[in-house]
């Protein structure tokens, strides 16, 4: 039997992550996200992560024209939970990593240890860019950007004082405390080459996506090989994916149907016309996945999983298990009604196909 951790990407920005008129339209409130977080908690599920963003891309749809701030946002809910945990994002061009030590040491407090963080090295030149805060640097000097950082906070985490004289950040005779208890796990999406090797060198494991199965299968396997290979057997790896669940199959793909006839073209180009404005956009492998999405006028993720929950159960089964998947971390279209499905018999469907959740032990007290 595999064993994997459960999560849920929170839907902090307006409209989640099905770009359309016809979808939920979900509040990106924190009440909203705490009740979701709330009701992982109660199913089981391992963790709660929850995206940074900072500008939204208009259309019909409003989409993500509202979004939470991950970190304060995963403070409320490190309060509001006990077991979760609770994981938040931050982007190393626009946070300075003393800044984050200290308010990582806080939630850790707040958290009990549960608290995890989500590296952004790049992503989007506009989001970032509307604050005057995107630096202008290749895909390679992002990334050494990002591995100064972590190395200066990984120190600060540790030692009592910091001195360091480098390329992007000066700091000295640091001090930084409270310290956490231990270093929190730290995740990135880093989808590129070098995105893997700074993923596989500072974090703790990688979010990975895939445009279909195949891909899926490939990209997961392509990281466990090259995390052997840097000598990480450690190494985790979540997939991400979206899931629209339906009583049967072809219910499901009713709803699919449903939300590409309310596709926001307008919010879909603005997110192309974002993204491609990166003049490393060779190299900046996610921004290329948005991209695609965006010209094949899909609402959603074009590997999205559709179905009853025994077909969404056996095909998470077969990418997780022919993957060697350590993660999952699930996007649907509705935060509570879907999330339950997905907590409740797709949880149970998975442990048929071969593949235990601590939320099934949970459920089944375990
Ligand atoms: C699970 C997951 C979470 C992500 N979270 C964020 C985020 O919070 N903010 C963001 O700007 N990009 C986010 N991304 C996108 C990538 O982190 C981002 O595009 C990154 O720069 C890709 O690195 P690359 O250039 O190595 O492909 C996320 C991607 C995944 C799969």
């Amino acid at each position: 039997m595999t064993s994997v951790e459960l999560g849920v990407f929170l839907p902090v920005g307006n409209g989640g992550w099905i770009t359309s008129t016809t979808s939920p339209q979900l509040p990106a409130t924190y009440e909203y996200n705490k009740a979701v977080t709330l009701l992982a908690e109660d199913m089981g599920f391992d963790f709660a992560l929850s995206m940074a963003k900072w500008r939204g891309y208009g259309g019909p749809s409003q989409h993500w024209d509202v979004t939470l701030e991950s970190l304060t946002a995963m403070s409320g809910l490190a309060e509001a939970t006990s077991r979760i945990g609770v994981w938040g994002t931050v982007h190393t061009m626009i946070f300075h990593p003393a800044v984050v030590a200290k308010m990582v040491a806080v939630i850790d407090q707040i958290s009990g240890g549960r608290f995890g963080l989500n590296l952004v090295a790049g992503s989007n030149p506009v989001d970032q860019g509307q604050m005057g805060l995107w630096r202008d640097l290749d895909h390679e000097g992002r990334y050494a950007l990002a591995e100064e950082w972590i190395t200066v906070a990984k120190r600060l985490w540790s030692e009592d004082r910091v001195d360091h004289d480098g390329r992007f950040f000066n700091l000295t005779d640091c001090m930084s405390n409270p310290k956490p208890k231990k270093a929190p796990p730290i995740i990135c999406a880093g989808a590129s080459d070098r995105g893997f090797r700074f993923t596989i060198q500072n974090c703790t494991g990688s979010f990975l996506l895939g445009s279909n199965r195949d891909d899926f299968v490939k990209t997961a396997l392509r990281a466990k090989e090259l995390s052997a290979e840097m000598g990480r057997d450690d190494f985790k790896t979540y997939g991400l994916f979206t899931i629209v669940p339906g009583e049967t199959d072809r219910q499901a793909q009713e709803r699919v149907d449903y939300f590409n006839s309310g596709v926001d073209v307008e919010a879909l180009d603005n997110q192309t016309r974002e993204y491609s404005s990166d003049p490393s956009l060779k190299q900046n492998t996610m921004a290329n996945r948005f991209i695609a999405q965006g010209e094949s006028r899909n609402s959603m993720s074009p590997a999205a999983i559709i179905g009853s929950p025994e077909t969404i159960a056996r095909k998470l089964a077969d990418i997780v298990i022919n993957g060697k998947l350590d993660g999952i971390t699930v996007i649907v279209p509705d935060f509570i009604d879907d999330l339950k499905t997905i907590g409740i018999p797709v949880v149970e469907g998975l442990r048929e196909f071969g593949v235990q959740t601590n939320a099934y032990q949970h459920q089944h007290g375990g």
